[in-house]
């Protein structure tokens, strides 16, 4: 894992942004996995800044989101499928065709699971996945105990979760318990994946995920299994780690190199 510490979520966003923008230059049909929640909206806000002021093209991009509520129509203001919409792909050049946001209403959820999975397959896989992380640790909806080897398919939401999400909402009672999510397994096949975290409530979570034991009570710990993973970080959120040190000095490095100063 390549651990980037940023002062600010603003500066860490747009480093994943620069990340992203990399990709879409180099292979204008970039498979992007994409996120919902607080976390990336600033990473989003930045890439229609692209767009808009660098010419920065989505019209052959294919995107998959990583989960959606379970009873939730896309056109409800709480829907990832809304949100997505509303916080990038109406700001940008992607044909909505492209996008795909799991179907919180396909009913028979095991067919419906492994529809969207041979969809990324025939796609021809996740180029780079975005994520977050959950206080409890999850990524997309794979709560804790959820196996590392899962596939997309339907999730019980975590106590800790639902109240979290809540904020959302208005009240616990109105957030849904079910969920439809890529598994851990699905995200583990991404080529590349960015996860990020902002703030002093991921500082546990993003400690555990980073230096912790691989388990499933944590299922971002999986993370370590990945060939290539950049975890972008503000100071908050970086604040429980140990190897602090270690990771600016990889940094430095990588400027050093960058830079032409290291042969
Ligand atoms: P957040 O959610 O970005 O809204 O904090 C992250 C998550 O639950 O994965």
């Amino acid at each position: 894992m390549r651990v980037i510490i940023e002062p600010s979520a603003e500066l860490g966003s747009q480093r994943a942004a620069s990340i992203v923008a990399q990709l879409v230059r180099k292979k204008p049909r970039a498979i992007l996995g994409l996120a919902t929640g607080g976390t990336p909206l600033k990473l989003y806000q930045e890439l229609i800044r692209m767009h808009q002021s660098e010419g920065l093209d989505f019209s052959r991009v294919t995107s998959f989101n990583l989960d959606e509520y379970v009873g939730l129509p896309p056109t409800h203001p709480q829907s990832y499928r809304h949100f997505m919409t509303e916080n990038l792909f109406r700001h940008v050049n992607i044909d909505i065709r492209n996008t795909h946001v799991p179907d919180g209403r396909a009913l028979d959820y095991e067919t419906y699971g492994s529809q969207y999975e041979a969809m990324i397959e025939e796609a021809g896989g996740i180029d780079l996945q975005i994520l977050g992380i959950g206080r409890d640790g999850h990524i997309a909806f794979n709560e804790p105990g959820s196996s590392l080897g899962s596939r997309t398919r339907l999730k019980t939401l975590a106590p800790e979760t639902i109240r979290d999400n809540a904020r959302f909402f208005g009240t616990e009672e109105d957030v849904p318990r079910l969920a439809i999510t890529m598994g851990v397994g699905t995200i583990l096949e991404s080529k590349k994946c960015i996860l990020l975290a902002f703030g002093k409530d991921k500082a546990e979570a993003i400690a555990a995920t980073v230096e912790g034991p691989v388990t499933a009570q944590v299922t971002g710990s999986a993370l370590q299994f990945h060939r290539d993973v950049v975890v972008i970080l503000d100071e908050e959120s970086a604040s429980q780690l140990q190897r602090r040190s270690y990771y600016d000095e990889v940094e430095e490095a990588h400027r050093r190199l960058q830079s032409g100063e290291v042969k």
